[in-house]
C-alpha cells in the first residue's frame, strides 16, 4: 500500500540529516503509530509522503505508484492531517471543504461532506472563517479536509495536539470507525496512550532512524523486561522480612501489600523464595507494562 525504501533527507538549511535511510512498508488495513521525540523526523517523513518536502535519496510508492513520476495518482490515495494549521484563513469552512473537493475534481459531495462535519462536531461551525475556529476545532477540520476525497490512506501528523480530553476521545471513536471501514491510517503523537489505544503497529523514530518497528504486543513483550508485582497479605508486614527479595526491590504498600519490580524471566524464583519462607500470600496483581515505558526505554538507550 505504501512503501518506503532507502529515503534519506538532508535540509540544506542547518545541512540537518533529517532522515537517514529509511525503509517502511505499510500494509493495507493497517493502523500505524510513529513515535519520537521533538526533532526525530516525524513530520519531515510524512511531508515527504505527502510530497510537500523533497527527499535527498531513496523512493516511495503509493499505491504502487511512484510519488516522483505519478503525482496526481498518489495524491487520491492519501489524505494527510498536516502538523501546522495555518493557511486558507479567509475562508469558512464550507468554502475551504469545496475548495479542496475542487482540487479532486469532486462535485455533488455536499452529503458526505455533511456526514464529515458531524462526525467532526463541526456542523455549528461550518460558516465559521478558519481564522476564528479555536485550535482544536481548525485541527477537526483539517481531518475532514483530508477526508474529502475518500482517501485509502489517511496520515496524521499530531492530530491530538491541543485537543481536550473529551474531544480526543471522539477523535479516537471516529479514527476506529474510520478503520474499520477499511481506511489504512499512520498517526503521529506525544500521547503515548493514544498510540497503545488505537494502533496496531508501532513505528519508533529516534535522530531520523527506524529504531523499533513490531506490532505492539510484540514489541511490549519483547522491550519489557521488568513487571511489577504486588503481593497481598492477610497481616501487616515489615520490611525487614523481605531482606531475602532485596534484588527485586521490596516496598510495602498500605501495611499489607509487598511490590517488587521483577525480571520476566525471575518470575517463578520470587515465588519459590516465598514458598521457601512459608509465606502464604492472598492475592496477586501483575502490572502490566506500558507503552510508554518501553518506549522511554528505547530513546533512552
Ligand atoms: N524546513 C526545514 N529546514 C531545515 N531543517 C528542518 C526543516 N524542517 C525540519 N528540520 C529539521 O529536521 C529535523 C526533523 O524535524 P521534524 O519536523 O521532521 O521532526 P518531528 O519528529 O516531526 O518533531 P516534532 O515532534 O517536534 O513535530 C529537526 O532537526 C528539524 O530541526
Ligand atoms: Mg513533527
Amino acid at each position: 500500500m505504501l512503501s518506503i525504501s532507502n529515503v534519506s533527507k538532508t535540509y540544506k538549511q542547518g545541512n540537518k540529516e533529517a532522515l537517514k535511510n529509511i525503509n517502511l512498508d505499510i500494509m493495507e488495513g493497517e493502523f500505524t503509530a510513529l513515535l519520537g521525540q521533538n526533532g526525530a523526523g516525524k513530520s519531515t517523513l510524512i511531508n515527504i509522503m505527502a510530497g510537500n518536502v523533497k527527499k535527498t535519496k531513496g523512493t516511495v510508492k503509493i499505491g504502487g505508484y511512484d510519488i516522483d513520476s505519478n503525482e496526481l495518482d498518489t495524491k487520491k490515495i492519501i489524505g494527510i492531517v498536516p502538523q501546522d494549521t495555518g493557511y486558507d484563513f479567509i475562508f469558512t469552512v464550507d468554502e475551504a471543504l469545496k475548495k479542496q473537493s475542487g482540487y479532486f475534481g469532486i462535485k455533488d459531495n455536499k452529503e458526505y461532506i455533511d456526514e464529515l462535519l458531524e462526525a467532526l462536531y463541526l456542523t455549528e461551525k461550518r460558516s465559521a472563517r478558519l481564522r476564528d475556529l479555536s485550535g482544536g476545532m481548525r485541527r477537526r477540520f483539517l481531518i475532514a479536509k483530508a477526508l474529502v476525497h475518500k482517501p485509502k490512506i489517511l496520515i496524521l501528523d499530531e492530530p491530538t495536539a491541543g485537543v481536550d480530553v473529551e474531544m480526543r476521545h471522539t477523535l479516537y471513536d471516529f479514527l476506529i470507525k474510520l478503520h474499520e471501514s477499511g481506511t489504512t491510517i499512520i498517526l503521529t503523537t506525544h500521547y503515548i496512550e493514544e498510540a497503545e489505544k488505537l494502533c496496531k503497529r508501532i513505528v519508533i523514530i529516534d535522530g531520523g532512524e527506524i529504531v523499533a518497528d513490531k506490532p505492539k504486543e510484540e514489541l511490549m513483550e519483547t522491550f519489557s523486561r521488568e513487571i511489577v508485582v504486588e503481593i497481598h497479605f492477610d497481616n501487616e508486614l515489615k520490611l525487614d522480612d523481605f531482606d531475602f527479595l532485596k534484588e527485586y526491590q521490596p516496598q510495602i504498600e498500605e501495611k499489607t501489600n509487598l511490590k517488587l519490580k521483577v525480571l520476566r524471566k525471575d518470575f517463578s524464583k520470587v515465588f519459590q523464595k516465598l514458598a521457601g519462607k512459608n509465606m502464604e500470600f492472598t492475592d496477586l496483581i501483575v502490572e502490566k507494562p506500558k507503552l510508554e515505558d518501553i518506549y522511554l526505554n528505547l530513546i533512552n538507550h
